[in-house]
Order: structure tokens, then C-alpha cells, then sequence
């Protein structure tokens, strides 16, 4: 038995693919384009693990996939991949368009081209279970309630709006043709690997850089974090017991204003690495101008998957951002490997890109 993964060389990807291996015996073909976010060194440690299969290769590219498919069989597709940076997509939107969109859209064709010619029991059985996001659901204002599975969407930036119209994609897949889709929306994830472009990881490594830490217009803006683990078990809990066509809210309840998550990331540095000159890192924080559409607050209702699936969060924020900071420090090369560029050496070799 196989499962494809794709974007398993990215922040969450990763992540899932190294817990997975932790338990089972199923083959993870983990397709990859190894955009500047999909990095190989955050799989070093499965590296000659025949129950891990690197490909490298795009969502969109049909032929790639549909030889995929009829070589490995899968019993489900888990789709990680995608461009995932709010900012960038504000910069510049046609990649998220690209793969988000076009791309999940081909990938569907090809998959929806296998699953028909499976037999009976392989195709009831079978799941292709799309990653998402709570960004679809717009922005919320103070005291209102946390977003639930009936929530209309109504994304305000090229990237929410691009994973939006990949999850309205699944659903039509679903319920034109049959596809036994699974549709997860996830609030923000933090922990190991996460690329040092978002909010936590960058904070970590411009405080040990003693560079500014940029927070954008009051930074009084809210979102709801999600240890990375807790996010995997919750999409290993949906693939295994989730019910075709439903989509689950996923999320810890733990709602904290950015500005508050920069200081407590400050105050955690202070405990563990003390800064040389005796001072603190929040002598470091500087107010910027903000994101273009800044979503004000997101909150997920996990109680959907909480009832029905039994899951829940093993980490309070309290000891999520802790475990996470530890890690960072913990991990300065591959910090150093990404923040160079060095991590691309060897793909550029490689790969002749
Ligand atoms: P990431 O940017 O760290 O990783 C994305 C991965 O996808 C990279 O390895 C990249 O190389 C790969 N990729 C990009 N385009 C591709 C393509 N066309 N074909 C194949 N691979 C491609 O992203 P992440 O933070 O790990 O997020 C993973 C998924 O989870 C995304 O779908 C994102 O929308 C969703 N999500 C993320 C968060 C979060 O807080 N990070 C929260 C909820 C949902
Ligand atoms: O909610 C889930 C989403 O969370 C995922 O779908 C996205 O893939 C993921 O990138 C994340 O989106 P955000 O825009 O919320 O994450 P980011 O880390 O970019 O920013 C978190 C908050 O911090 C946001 O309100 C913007 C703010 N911010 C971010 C950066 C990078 C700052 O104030 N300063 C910064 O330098």
C-alpha cells in the first residue's frame, strides 16, 4: 500500500511525511517541485528510508502524475502543495494562480481519470484529501464567533482566494464525478521547519540577528496557532475516519494577537539565549506599514472534528512556542542553509535548474 504526498518538502509536508514514517508500513511517494519553499534537508533523517520516494516533479504536469498513479496505485493523495505566502501572493499573484488553481485543477483531471478505472472495492476505499486553509473565510471582527464548516467564504487575498477556488474545485470534483474528496481548513501553523518567511520564524531569527522585528500596521491583528504535529494528526485522524465530501475546521483555540506572539517569542529568547549586551529582544520590535488587506482576526470552531473524529490538539500555545524556539536554536545550520541559499545548491546540482 502507497500514499503520494505532495509538497512534502515544504513546512507541513515535511512534517506529516516524518511522522508518518514513524508508524505503519505504507509507501509515501512524496511529489515535490522544490519551489524556494520545498526544501530537501528537512527530510536528512529519512533520507535512505525505502518507505520515503522523492519525486521531484509539479502537481500540473498530467503526464508525470498519471505515471505516478498507474506505477504506485496509491490508496490516497494528501495535497500539501502550494505557494502558501500571503505577501508574496500580493507581490506577485500568477504562481499562486499556477499551482493553487490550474494546478490542483489538472492534478484532479489525472486523479479523477485513475480513480475511474480502479476496481469496485479500490475505488470506494480510495481518498484524495485537499489541505486547506481558515484564510477562505475571510476576516473576522472582535467578538465575532470562530469560523465553522458552514461559514461562507470570502477570501480577500490572491493566496486565500487561490486556495479557495481550489477547495470550491474539490467539492465540484466531488460532487459531479464522485471523487471521494476530504477538505481541510487549518487555522496558522507554527513548529519545526516552518520557512523563516512567516511571522514566528522570522521573528526567531532577526532577534538572534539583533535585526528589527517588523510588526505590520498595530499588530494588534489575531490568529488562531496550531502546533505543526497537532495539524498532522488532525489530517492522519481526517484520512482515516473523516466522511467523503465533508470538510473539517481544524484549530487549538488559541487566539493571540500578534504583537503578544512577538513578545512572548522575545521573552522565550531571553530565557534561552540571553542576549551578549544584557538587554531584551523587544528592544528589537519595530512597527512597520502594513500588509495591503490585512485580515484583522481568524478563529477556527474545531468542534466538528473534535465530536466526530476525536481529535484534539496535544499542544497549549504555551508549550507549542516553546518546544518551537528550542528548536530554532537548536537548528541554526539549517536556519543558516535557508537563509543563504545554500539549501538550493544542491537542487540547482542536481537538477540542472
Ligand atoms: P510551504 O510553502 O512551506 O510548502 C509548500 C510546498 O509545496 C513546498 O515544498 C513547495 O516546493 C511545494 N510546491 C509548490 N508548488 C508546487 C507545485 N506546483 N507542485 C508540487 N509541489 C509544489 O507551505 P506550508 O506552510 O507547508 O503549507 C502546506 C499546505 O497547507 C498549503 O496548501 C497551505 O495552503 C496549507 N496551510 C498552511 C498553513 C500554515 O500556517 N502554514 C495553515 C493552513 C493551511
Ligand atoms: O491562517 C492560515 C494561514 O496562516 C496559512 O494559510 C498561510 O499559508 C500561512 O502563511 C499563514 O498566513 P498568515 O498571513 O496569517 O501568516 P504570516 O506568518 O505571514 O503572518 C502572521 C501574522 O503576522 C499576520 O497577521 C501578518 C503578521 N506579520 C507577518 C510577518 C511575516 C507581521 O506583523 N510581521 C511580519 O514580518
Amino acid at each position: 500500500m502507497s500514499i503520494i504526498v505532495t509538497g512534502g518538502a515544504g513546512f507541513i509536508g515535511s512534517n506529516f511525511i516524518l511522522d508518518w514514517l514513524q508508524g505503519g508500513d505504507e509507501i509515501v511517494v512524496n511529489v515535490d517541485k522544490l519551489t524556494y519553499a520545498g526544501n530537501l534537508d528537512n527530510l536528512t533523517s529519512v533520507q535512505k528510508n525505502p518507505r520515503h520516494q522523492f519525486v521531484m516533479g509539479d502537481i500540473g504536469d498530467t503526464a508525470l502524475f498519471a505515471k505516478l498513479l498507474t506505477q504506485h496505485t496509491p490508496r490516497a493523495i494528501v495535497n500539501f502543495a502550494a505557494e502558501s505566502h500571503v505577501d508574496r501572493s500580493i507581490h506577485g499573484p500568477a504562481d499562486f494562480i499556477q499551482t493553487n488553481i490550474v494546478g490542483t485543477f489538472r492534478m484532479l483531471e489525472t486523479v479523477r481519470s485513475y480513480w475511474t478505472g480502479l476496481p469496485t472495492q479500490e475505488k470506494s476505499a480510495f481518498r484524495f484529501l485537499h489541505v486547506s486553509t481558515d484564510e477562505v473565510y475571510g476576516s473576522l471582527g472582535k467578538g465575532q464567533p470562530a469560523f465553522t464548516e458552514q461559514h461562507r467564504y470570502e477570501p480577500n487575498s490572491p493566496y486565500s482566494a487561490s486556495k479557495a477556488s481550489s477547495d470550491h474545485l474539490v467539492r465540484a470534483y466531488h460532487h459531479t464525478y464522485g471523487l471521494p474528496v476530504l477538505t481541510t481548513n487549518c487555522s496558522n501553523n507554527y513548529g519545526p521547519f516552518q520557512f523563516p518567511e512567516k511571522l514566528i520564524p522570522l521573528i526567531i531569527h532577526n532577534a538572534l540577528a539583533g535585526k528589527a522585528l517588523p510588526v505590520y500596521g498595530d499588530g494588534q491583528q489575531v490568529r488562531d496557532w496550531l502546533y505543526v504535529g497537532d495539524h498532522c494528526a488532525a489530517v492522519r485522524r481526517v484520512l482515516d475516519a473523516g466522511q467523503v465530501g465533508e470538510t473539517y475546521n481544524i484549530g487549538g483555540g488559541n487566539e493571540r494577537v500578534n504583537l503578544d506572539v512577538v513578545r512572548t517569542v522575545c521573552t522565550i529568547l531571553d530565557d534561552f539565549h540571553p542576549k551578549p549586551d544584557g538587554g531584551n529582544y523587544q528592544s528589537q520590535i519595530t512597527f512597520v506599514k502594513d500588509r495591503p488587506g490585512h485580515d484583522r482576526r481568524y478563529a477556527i470552531n474545531p468542534e466538528k472534528i473534535q465530536h466526530e473524529l476525536g481529535w484534539k490538539p496535544a499542544e497549549t500555545f504555551e508549550t507549542g512556542i516553546r518546544k518551537t524556539v528550542r528548536w530554532y536554536l537548536d537548528h541554526q545550520a539549517w536556519v543558516r542553509n535557508v537563509t543563504t541559499g545554500a539549501y538550493r545548491h544542491w537542487v540547482e546540482k542536481q537538477y540542472s535548474l
